[in-house]
């Protein structure tokens, strides 16, 4: 039994709207100078009325469903990884699938923060070992807008909004050119870290009754500094790992695309890794961290701009709310 799957086709979509670091002076306590120096962020992408994780995320897989050449109807499964759903119920995916005008499908939400995309590659791994005849619609999105605080300086300036899209199919079929075999993919979790990372209200630990506001706890709370050491530690840790179970080194990794949080956790997971900083893809300056969605997006955009070519192994990790950390080596 064949355990790898193809990524037939890519697409990402993130709103029109900017909002750049000098918006954000004059919105809260700070400046393009800390920002920058700090995050390396220059602007985000905000959603307008009416743009959320479900309408996002259809025009990502328009796309990647149009660069793999299949048809919405050939779908035979949806996920969507999220935290930002537009409800509780129906999932994101259910409706994704309606506005795809698709019915009778398996459709569901991943739930692994900002690493939801690799956990949703895994499960797309085991549906087509299941179903090799599976094709199957994986979407990464988040409006974290929707759960951002922008009077709360220490986060407002670090988050996006955005979608990716990948179609997968089993191994067992053709390989056209331009796809990419996924050959691996680790995944880990540490719920004791579960503080310090956390949207907590609304949900069944806290609440929300009929008339009552919103408190702090509804919006994206975190401690940057322990964050940002677990996410090096972690992100490079699994790199390696995955790396060593494959006997690869760097000069066989043409192409790295780290999770788009910051430019500092990205250089300092690059700098644990000896990776050459120009195998190393960033677009955070421009989208922020867009939380599930930002491996997909990279990986997208790297692949539309020629960074990503036919024949390159491609080294991807994430790291997320939860702790939640991946790594997957895929082929193009
Ligand atoms: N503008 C100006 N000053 C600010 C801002 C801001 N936006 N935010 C915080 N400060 C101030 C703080 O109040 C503090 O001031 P003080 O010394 O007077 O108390 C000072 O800047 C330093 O704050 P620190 O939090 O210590 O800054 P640090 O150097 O740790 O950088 C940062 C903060 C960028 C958040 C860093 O901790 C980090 O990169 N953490 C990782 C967080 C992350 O990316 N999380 C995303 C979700 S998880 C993930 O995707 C990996």
């Amino acid at each position: 039994m064949t355990t790898s799957c193809i990524i037939r086709g890519l697409g990402h979509c993130v709103p029109e709207k900017r909002l750049t670091n000098a918006d954000l002076e004059r919105m809260c306590d700070t400046n393009d100078e800390w920002i920058t120096t700090r995050t390396g962020i220059k602007e985000r992408r905000i959603a307008s009325a009416g743009e959320t994780t479900v309408s996002l995320s259809h025009q990502a897989a328009l796309k990647a469903l149009a660069n793999a050449g299949i048809a919405a109807e050939e779908l035979t499964h949806i996920l969507v990884a999220t935290f930002t759903p537009d409800a509780y119920i129906p999932s994101a995916a259910c409706m994704l699938a309606d506005r795809l005008g698709i019915k009778g499908r398996t459709c569901m939400d991943i739930s692994a923060a900002c690493s939801g995309f690799l956990f949703a590659i895994e499960t797309a791994r085991a549906f087509v070992c299941l179903h090799p005849e599976a094709k199957i619609l994986v979407t990464a999105a988040d409006v974290v807008s929707s759960r951002v605080d922008y009077s709360d300086r220490s986060i407002c300036v670090l988050f996006g909004d955005g979608a990716g899209a990948a179609v997968i199919t089993g191994a067992g079929a053709d390989f056209p050119t331009g796809s990419g075999r996924v050959l691996d993919v680790l995944l880990a979790t540490d719920g004791s870290a579960n503080d310090l990372l956390t949207v907590k209200g609304g949900g069944s630990g806290s609440p929300v009754k009929p008339g009552e506001t919103v408190g702090r706890s509804f919006f994206v709370e975190m401690n940057g500094r322990e964050v940002y050491k677990y996410a090096v530690r972690a992100m490079s840790g699994i790199c390696q790992t995955m790396m060593a179970k494959h006997g690869l080194n760097n000069d066989q990794i043409d192409v790295f695309i780290p999770h788009q949080a910051n430019m500092r956790i990205i250089d300092a997971v690059g700098s644990r890794m000896e990776m050459p900083a120009e195998k190393v893809f960033t677009n955070v300056q421009k989208y922020g961290n867009t939380s599930a969605a930002s491996v997909i997006i990279a990986l997208s955009e790297a692949r539309e701009e020629g960074f990503v070519k036919d024949g390159d192994m491609v080294l991807l990790s994430t790291f997320g709310g939860g702790f939640t950390w991946g790594s997957a080596l895929v082929r193009f």
